[in-house]
């Protein structure tokens, strides 16, 4: 037990069905054809690794892009085929999530088997739940068909998917309910740094916030701002560009357009607020990144030609 969850150091593993939820979600390369970055499956591999060693039949739920990340909303076949290179050891895909194939298979597992279920967002419920921001509790989530009907299979539900934590959706919060459950290794490590930053945080403490993921991005800035965590935040990607606007500087009119289009101008007085009371703490970059003909160019912010679109 840490920080008051189980670990897996709690639980007998041998000869048991263990319900492995990882966070694989990964860029996709451009063509689709594999996978573009395998930072998450080298980061959840430990966990894997020891539930195969440890002689339990593992099953693993994983999603892989959604609503947010549509270019990328994929199955997980490339990922089996990545994880069993990484872990040296097969890790087999079914294109099934929680159908009676997917069942079959589950119940034919033998101890340090290892079986990747299909893209955990196939499923209606674990999308729509997210998407419409219905907040189900947890007891409502375990009524779920995905949990319904492979929870009784299972003996443990391992969540190892600290990035996708914050989501709640049948495959994170449903199962839980139903089984007894631990957080796995790369969920324990994450847990206990950032527990540490946000409480003694070694100093300079610096934040680094990009991606696209704005509703993410200022409620983690405004919240380390607030409490005096961050001494510094160094913005990028999408983030950045909207302090660009809220600063009253020239993006062009493509990613002023895409800001609207994403209905995210909102956060440009959001922005503009932060950086008026904490205007010495946030970094803007110099340079940027974007994207002509389809290929990614790079130029300072004092000459970008052209209007195109700024995509880091
Ligand atoms: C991520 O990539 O941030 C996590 O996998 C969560 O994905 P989501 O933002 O699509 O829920």
């Amino acid at each position: 037990m840490k920080f008051g969850i189980k670990t897996l150091d709690d639980f007998q593993l041998e000869n048991k069905t263990v319900f492995c939820r990882v966070d694989i979600n990964s860029a996709l390369k451009k063509d689709r054809s594999g996978l573009a970055d395998i930072s998450r499956l080298k980061g959840c591999a430990p966990t894997i690794k020891e539930l195969a060693e440890r002689k339990a039949k593992t099953v693993l739920l994983a999603h892989q892009g959604g609503d947010l990340e549509y270019h990328n909303y994929y199955s997980t076949e490339y990922h089996a085929a990545e994880l069993s290179r990484l872990l040296g050891w097969e890790v087999k895909f079914i294109d099934d999530v929680c159908g009676p194939f997917a069942r079959d298979c589950i119940k034919q597992l033998r101890p340090r088997e290892i079986l990747l279920l299909d893209n955990v967002r196939y499923m209606a419920e674990e999308m729509t739940l997210f998407e419409t921001k219905l907040n189900l509790p947890p007891e409502e989530q375990a009524k779920t068909l995905v949990v319904r009907k492979l929870a009784p299979l299972g003996d443990l539900y391992v969540c190892d998917a600290f990035a996708a934590a914050h989501r709640a959706q049948p495959t994170l919060i449903g199962f839980p309910e139903v089984l007894p459950s631990a957080m796995g290794r790369l969920f324990e490590r994450e847990y206990s740094i950032l527990s540490q930053i946000m409480s003694a945080p070694e100093r300079p403490c610096l934040f680094v916030l990009g991606g696209a993921k704005i509703q993410d991005a200022f409620l983690m800035m405004s919240s380390v701002l607030r409490a005096g965590t961050a001494d510094r935040i160094l913005t990028g990607g999408l983030v950045a560009n909207i302090m660009f606007l809220a600063q009253g500087v020239a993006i062009g009119k493509a990613s002023t357009e895409y800001i609207k289009a994403q209905n995210l101008w909102d956060y440009v007085e959001i922005a503009a607020n932060i950086l008026a009371r904490h205007a010495d703490k946030v970094e803007l970059p110099v340079d940027l990144a974007y994207s002509a003909g389809g290929e990614r160019q790079e130029a300072g912010l004092d000459n970008l030609p052209g209007d195109h679109l700024i995509t880091d």
